[in-house]
């Protein structure tokens, strides 16, 4: 690269001006199956190419083919976002480039890392002297977990809720565990009863803290009873809800976690860290231990020091713990109780204006930011008319099923939503619905 700070330059402009007008742009890509692959040529450049080039092909071919997660009406899934401290903090991350495998290979990753991981531990309430790294995703910590699980009882099978995401069923079947699905009540949320007939013997326990589907909490301090007699590893995935805990009045998202063997909660969901960033802690860095540490003959064995590729399945580890320190510090405790109270007092009003319309329904309980509704008809005409609203461009929700029924989706959870975004997504609803 010829011009390094002229083209960093040019990009951090780009990067500004798109965070400007990201909320003018239609949400979902309307792109067809190849299209933005045939606009790009199907061989290498033999030359080098201006870094200008690619920023040219941003706009003009990648640009049109990009569903926009950090557009302020992504309100489908669980909306996320890269902030700007966390944008900034991946250029930094990619610029030293360490790998964090063993704390030899870069003390200060490490020493971060766990740093940043001890002050979301307090900030989330979360007992102390917890062992913490950091996983790409939930999916990968959740196996970390359960592998951890497996080598204190060995086979057996996996309990988790109807309601539990399916990673933890994929993260059973990856290690040799059968996964069974425990049913849930009216409220979406594990039923204890079903669970206490099916847990002897059993290796782990998955509950969740808020659902995919609904944000349903498990009653995770009932779970933990009933583990702690069986003697059964409680993995907690807090991935999406947990991250409410920094307000004190969603401190009941987590009451039981103290008792968890691992808990799961994921920065790059709620906590406005891009993605990837996936928190791991245990009272249990002895099972992890067993699962993962490995020490080939060209590494040097550590004895007083902490070598995170002994915690969970990869050996090469990114410095993801600066990105979340950054996120920290420059949001503050403050700054993120106020966008979470924020994002939940959107979602309330949303349920309001749903709840207030005939012919609207609101079909699940609501305690964070995410509101489960329906229109007035079949699942036929709800899913037509999500996908009405998705190919206006004005606004993207998915949908979910809850009780055999098609439901709608809203999720919010980007800085940059509005109360005015909210208000023309349920225009846009609204319109479609006719
Ligand atoms: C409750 C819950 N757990 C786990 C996951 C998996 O998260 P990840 O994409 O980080 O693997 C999700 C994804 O949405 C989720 O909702």
């Amino acid at each position: 690269m010829s011009d390094f700070r002229g083209d960093g330059r040019a990009a951090l402009d780009w990067v500004a001006e798109y965070l400007e007008r990201v909320g003018e742009l239609p949400v979902a890509s309307s792109a067809s199956p190849g299209e933005v692959r045939a606009r790009l040529p199907a061989s290498p450049p033999e030359r080098a190419e201006p870094f200008e080039a690619v920023l040219h092909d941003l706009d003009d071919v990648i640009l049109p083919g990009i569903t926009h997660w950090n557009h302020p009406r992504f309100l489908g899934y669980f909306a996320i976002s890269g902030s700007e401290p966390g944008i900034l903090a991946e250029l930094l991350i990619a610029a030293l480039n360490v790998n964090a495998m063993l704390w030899s290979t870069s003390p200060a990753a490490t020493e971060v890392e766990e740093l940043a991981l001890d002050w979301l531990r307090q900030l989330l309430g979360l007992r102390e002297g917890l062992h913490g790294h950091i996983e790409d995703t939930a999916s990968t910590a959740t196996i970390a977990a359960l592998a951890a699980a497996r080598e204190l009882r060995p086979g057996g099978i996996v309990l988790t809720s109807e309601q539990a995401n399916f990673s933890v069923a994929k993260a059973a079947k990856l290690i040799g565990l059968e996964c069974r699905l425990v049913p849930v009540d009216d409220e979406f949320r594990m039923r204890t009863d079903a669970l206490a007939e099916e847990i002897d013997g059993a290796t782990a326990v998955v509950a969740t803290a808020g659902t995919t589907s609904t944000t349903s909490v498990d009653p995770i301090p009932e779970i933990a009873g009933l583990c702690g007699q069986a003697g059964v590893w409680l993995h907690v995935d807090a991935a999406y809800a947990g991250s409410a805990a920094v307000c004190e009045e969603f401190s009941w998202t987590l009451d039981g976690a103290e008792h968890a063997d691992s808990i799961v909660v994921n920065p790059h969901k709620w906590l406005f860290t891009p993605i990837d960033c996936s928190c791991l802690w245990t009272r249990r860095p002895d099972a992890f231990l067993r699962a993962f540490s490995a020490t080939p003959e060209y590494m040097p064995e550590s004895s007083d020091v902490t070598d995170l590729k002994d915690y969970g399945p990869a050996l090469g580890r990114r410095f993801r713990g600066l990105k979340l320190w950054v996120v920290l510090r420059c949001y503050g405790r403050e700054g993120l109780q106020a966008l979470i109270r924020e994002h939940v007092r959107l979602a309330q009003l949303f349920a309001s204006w749903v709840e207030d319309t005939p012919g609207w329904e609101v079909v699940a309980p609501h305690p964070f930011s995410v509101v489960c509704f329906r229109r007035e008809g079949s699942d036929e005409e709800n899913e037509a008319l999500l996908a009405r609203v998705n190919a206006s461009g004005e606004a993207f929700l998915t949908h979910t099923r809850l009780n055999g029924r098609l439901v709608l989706h809203l999720a919010v959870g980007n800085v940059r939503t509005t109360e005015d975004d909210v208000r023309r997504a349920w225009e846009a609803l609204q319109q479609a619905a006719g």
